[in-house]
């Protein structure tokens, strides 16, 4: 099939938006880059028709194609790591205002490596830890850091377990797992092509952030920071956990659906 009926051909299987998605991750072609070539017959069509069936299917997109993006920059996700969620710029937004460029940075539960890499490209400078538990979402981080050449130290480790990266840290950043545990089968269906492991934050969402208080507060250095991704309802337990270690100066910040999405602080001096 020439590229014209290949864009055909998924249209008929799924919207013009999601076609023309999988047109550009697979052949880099936008809707100029297909009139222009639209008469051409690929070398292979193979991986565009395989995300076409994937998507057909109600896998979700990046799934199907195994590219996200995320502020500017492309990812690879498959099965096992969260994709990266538009959200997230909220707290990697907060975390660069808050950064000069330097420090010795704590990204934790780090997936496909968003965060990490992220400050690491926008900071060079900086000391970057990225720490993952779970093996596939593993694989994805060290794939991410080694695409992009960022500067991230790899940490393949539990967080309950504090002693995975020894020292103090000026910053502490996390988008851990926050959904309350029996909310889990109520998702979307798209979402519970998920791993649970990066969702399942315990029986009242808040079991990460209680162990990022407990265990990780007291190796952030006096002036330093804290910023924590949450779920919508979640800013006042988490505040109020952060205070409990320390914590001062602690705001909330809201995404662009004007829901509570960021907690951030500063250890107190
Ligand atoms: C909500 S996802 C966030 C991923 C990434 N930071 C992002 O913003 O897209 C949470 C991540 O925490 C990882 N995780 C779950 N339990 C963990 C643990 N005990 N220690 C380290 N990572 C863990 C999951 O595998 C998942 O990749």
């Amino acid at each position: 099939m020439t590229y014209s009926e290949l864009y055909a051909y998924a249209k008929s299987r799924l919207t013009d938006y999601e076609a023309m998605c999988i047109m550009e991750d697979v052949f880099g072609f936008d809707r100029v880059g297909l009139a222009v070539h639209g008469n051409e017959i690929p070398a292979s069509e193979s991986e565009f028709l395989t995300a076409v069936e994937k998507r057909a299917k109600g896998i979700p997109l990046q799934y199907a194609t195994g590219k996200a993006y995320f502020m500017g920059r492309e990812y690879f996700v498959g099965e096992g790591v969260l994709i990266p969620r538009d959200d997230t710029e909220v707290a990697v937004n907060e975390c660069m205002k808050l950064m000069a460029g330097h420090e010795r940075v704590i990204d934790l539960c780090s997936g496909s490596g968003i965060i990490a890499v992220t400050l690491a490209k926008e900071f060079p400078e900086a000391e970057i830890y990225a720490v993952e538990l779970e093996s596939k979402a593993f694989v994805y981080l060290e794939k991410n850091v080694k695409y992009h050449g960022a500067n991230v130290n790899l940490v393949h480790d539990d967080i309950f377990n504090e002693n995975c990266v020894e020292g103090e840290f000026d910053v502490i950043i996390s988008n851990p797992p926050y959904i309350c545990r029996n909310i889990i089968p109520n998702l979307q269906s798209e979402v519970r092509y998920e791993p649970e492991t990066a969702l399942d934050g315990g029986g009242d969402g808040l079991d990460f952030y209680r162990c990022i208080a407990d265990k990780w507060l007291n190796k952030l250095k006096q002036g330093g920071k804290i910023i924590l991704e949450i779920g919508e309802e979640q800013a006042e337990s988490v505040s109020n956990l952060l205070k409990r270690q320390g914590i001062t100066q602690i705001s909330v910040v809201k995404d662009i659906q004007n829901l509570d999405r960021v907690v951030f602080g500063t250890m107190k001096k």
